[in-house]
């Protein structure tokens, strides 16, 4: 497993995120000198490639987060509608990252859309989405019990790096890239990440949750993207997916008020898709396209 830690400025949180970015930029050299930002380390796992761009993500969403216009849950900074300039931002966007989103691409709209971006040079991926209320994650919370051995643990701020590489091994393996750390603990934006621990201390299972969406978005404000969804294939089958997702539902909700959460699934994955329509989440017409560049990524996938 590869991690790195980058040494990034607060950039101040939320609505205010200008006044903090002003506050970095007068302390670099040359202009006046005003209250610095306090440097904070973010961890990205994958490999080289995934970190990178990781980073990238975060700094841009750094910039890009007054704007409704903009997502991010803690991999890339993406796009929240489809109008006449989300192709052509689409593009910039996977460029300037190595890889970026549309979450609300009508189903009937993703076939011209992939072969634009890849008359672009791009890799279009195509995610189904799935979307709900977290009414389900409280009947499953109150009736499903995790495995004896098991302990569910939510990841913070005092989470030790060593669970966090733990979680990140496992996930990795299982085709998932975790989101940065700073989501993951819960430090950047509404998130929760719950993991499973075994008696030795080994991460078998996780699922997370983030804001995703300015919080005055007009039609996704009050939606939380919820995933990264991963079990130690010599666990599956005993519901952790499920009751580890309905904890980061409810977290979500209990926690910052979320009612609205959505997914993207690749097609094909059942095991997924009924994990999905268990919590509750059905498919109402939109798909997430992703788009990504071979130039930063290669030839894979950025994440399942
Ligand atoms: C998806 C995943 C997290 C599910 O983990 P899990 O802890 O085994 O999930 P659960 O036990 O809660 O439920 C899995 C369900 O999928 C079903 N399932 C498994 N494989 C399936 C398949 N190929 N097609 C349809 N259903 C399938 C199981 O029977 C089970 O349903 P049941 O409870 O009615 O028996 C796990 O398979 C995984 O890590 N996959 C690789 C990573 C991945 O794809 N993540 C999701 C990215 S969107």
């Amino acid at each position: 497993m590869r991690h790195d830690s980058g040494i990034l400025f607060a950039a101040g949180r939320g609505p205010g995120l200008l006044t903090g970015r002003r506050k970095t930029l007068l302390a670099l050299p040359g202009c006046n000198r005003g209250e610095a930002g306090v440097p904070e380390t973010c961890i990205y796992f994958g490999s080289d490639a995934q970190r990178a761009i990781l980073r990238r993500g975060r700094a841009l969403r750094d910039i890009l987060a007054p704007w409704p216009r903009y997502s991010y849950y803690g991999r890339v900074v993406g796009i929240t509608s489809l109008d006449d300039e989300t192709l052509d931002d689409m593009v910039a966007l996977a460029r300037v990252q190595g890889n970026s989103s549309c979450t609300a691409v009508p189903d009937d709209a993703v076939p011209q859309m992939a072969r634009t971006l890849k008359e672009q040079g791009l890799t279009p991926l195509h995610y189904a989405k799935w979307e709900g209320d977290g009414d389900a994650a409280r009947r499953i919370i109150e009736t499903q019990a995790m495995p004896r051995d098991l302990r569910l643990v939510q990841v913070d701020a005092r989470t030790p790096g060593s669970v966090l590489e733990s979680l990140a091994d496992m996930a990795l393996d299982c085709g998932v890239l975790p989101m940065c750390s700073d989501v993951l603990r819960g430090l950047l934006q509404p998130s929760v990440c719950f993991v499973a621990l075994d008696g030795q201390g080994r991460v078998v299972s996780c699922a997370a949750s983030s804001a995703y969406a300015h919080r005055e978005h007009p039609l996704c404000g009050d939606q939380a993207w919820w995933g990264m969804l991963a079990t130690a294939p010599d666990r599956r089958g005993e519901k952790l997916a499920l009751i580890l997702g309905a904890w980061a539902m409810n977290e979500m909700a209990a926690k910052f008020g979320y009612g609205r959460f959505m997914t993207g699934v690749q097609p094909g994955n059942g095991a997924s898709e009924s994990v999905c329509a268990k919590m509750g989440l059905a498919r109402r017409g939109a798909s997430i396209v992703v788009s990504a560049d071979p130039v930063s990524l290669g030839p894979g996938n950025l994440t399942k």
